[in-house]
């Protein structure tokens, strides 16, 4: 088929058998006058699926296309520029309904005996399975950007140093901005300090250790100045080495369902707060001691960093810490003298009694057994069961010490208030002894900063 000639100037760059051996498809093809094969080498036949060559001189080069408009496209394209390069398209293969994706090169060329005979030569190759890839490689980007465009959720991805690399539509429209308009920011620029750095605490644990925070609930501050709820997932990003080069995250507005459940926890509140009151109605001696337990506990849990979720089990426990009093008998509670051995020993059976009252119940937190320890000591001292510090849980060590803070500065039948002065020397001279000594310390750092005035008054206390 080919001349010995054209043979020998082929040789040096690629011919017959080399293109053949390489899958490469090397043609010659008559466009005018006759529209015929001159010479075609078996890689054509054999990705088309005809057994030789000859089978393929046979047919007319517009025939091989799948789509007659890319056929017309590539011969208006060869005709005005006289050559084309890697035209992708789709081949018909002999006895299938599958196609092949080709890509030819080609160009136009007057044949020497007149210019009637227009050739085309050229070559081209099997592409389909980079055509394969491509197209899954696009899917899955189309994929991946419909994901981060259509969720509802604020998808962000940062680098190393916690700035903001890509982030989708619904993060960026939080802040009424363009998703170009954030990138290379950090969490700082968005967030109040405070804010921005747990933020930015949680992306660098994660960053160190490579463990992911899953669903995270917190309250977020808004630019506009009101709060939202969200869950948060953040996950480590890794590069093709598995080296972290940063962080990704998700994060889901849930603040209606939180809203839900805030109403739901007010109904549990507002329960509690009729049995404070009639524990009150019943005891006018300790009006309001359980609430200003519930706000002491409180302050100081907070201010050791305790989570949200912790704080609001501790306030529960305080305010329902002494409601088995309910069953002691008034005369006993409201004794104006010393107590008797046997009345003490009765006062004390309140603990239990109110540990038996709620252990029956399922509370997500351990409730009843922090009430149940309240008036237990570090040192094994207390009651009822005479408990030491390792046995001592933490709600527990902040409820003991807000109620003696509470219950020495407020009058008692038989006694007058202590004052707030007694109730500190009590707190230092039997802390670590009695007494946590990081929540004594707490506690004292805040009565200090109230200049040694309660903070837990009825006039701080919401009613
Ligand atoms: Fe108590
Ligand atoms: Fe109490």
């Amino acid at each position: 088929m080919i001349t010995k000639n054209h043979c020998k100037k082929e040789e040096s760059y690629l011919n017959f058998s080399t293109a053949d051996k390489l899958g490469i498809c090397l043609f010659k093809y008559q466009l005018y006058p006759t529209g015929r094969f001159l010479t075609v080498n078996s890689a054509l036949a054999k990705i088309l699926g005809y057994a030789s060559p000859n089978d393929i001189q046979k047919l007319k080069f517009r025939n091989l296309f799948s789509d007659h408009k890319d056929s017309e496209e590539f011969f208006r394209d060869l005709k005005k520029n006289k050559k084309i390069k890697f035209y992708e398209t789709r081949f018909k293969k002999r006895k299938s309904n599958d196609d092949v994706w080709v890509a030819i090169t080609a160009h136009m060329k007057q044949a020497a005996s007149g210019k009637k005979h227009v050739c085309m030569e050229g070559m081209l190759e099997d592409i389909t399975k980079h055509k394969e890839l491509e197209e899954k490689f696009y899917f899955e980007k189309h994929l991946f950007r419909n994901l981060l465009d259509n969720l509802p959720d604020a998808i962000y991805f940062k680098d190393r140093k916690n700035r903001i690399i890509k982030v989708n539509r619904f993060y960026a429209q939080g802040f009424k901005m363009k998703p170009a308009e954030i990138i290379g920011k950090t969490d700082f620029d968005f967030f109040p300090k405070d804010q921005a750095q747990k933020m930015f605490n949680d992306d660098t644990h994660i960053l160190k250790t490579g463990k992911p925070i899953i669903g995270k609930i917190e309250r977020t501050l808004l630019p506009n100045g009101t709060y939202n709820c969200v869950t948060t997932t953040k996950i480590p990003v890794y590069d093709k080495k598995g080296k972290t080069i940063g962080t990704m995250g998700i994060t889901r507005d849930i603040t209606a369902y939180d809203h839900v459940e805030q109403g739901r926890l007010n109904m549990v509140i507002s329960s509690l707060k009729v049995l404070d009151k009639v524990l009150e109605i019943r005891d006018p001696y300790t009006f309001g001691h359980t609430r200003r337990v519930s706000i002491i506990a409180e302050k100081i849990a907070k201010r050791m960093g305790w989570s949200e979720d912790r704080i609001l089990e501790l306030k529960m426990s305080a305010e329902l810490h002494d409601i088995g009093k309910i069953l002691i008998p008034l005369e006993i509670l409201n004794k104006p003298g010393k107590l008797s051995e046997l009345e003490f020993k009765l006062i004390q059976e309140h603990v239990k009694k109110c540990y038996e009252m709620l252990k029956p119940h399922d509370f997500p937190f351990p409730l009843p057994e922090a009430i149940y320890q309240h008036h237990e000591r570090l040192n094994g001292k207390g009651y009822p069961r005479g408990l030491s510090s390792s046995k001592i849980i933490p709600e527990a060590r902040i409820l003991a010490i807000s109620d003696v803070l509470e219950a020495m500065t407020d009058h008692r039948p038989y006694r007058a208030a202590l004052g707030i002065d007694e109730a500190a020397k009590e707190l230092k001279d039997n802390s670590g002894i009695k007494y946590d000594k990081d929540i004594v310390a707490t506690a004292l750092k805040i009565l200090k900063e109230n200049d040694h005035k309660p903070f837990w008054t009825d006039q701080a206390i919401k009613p």
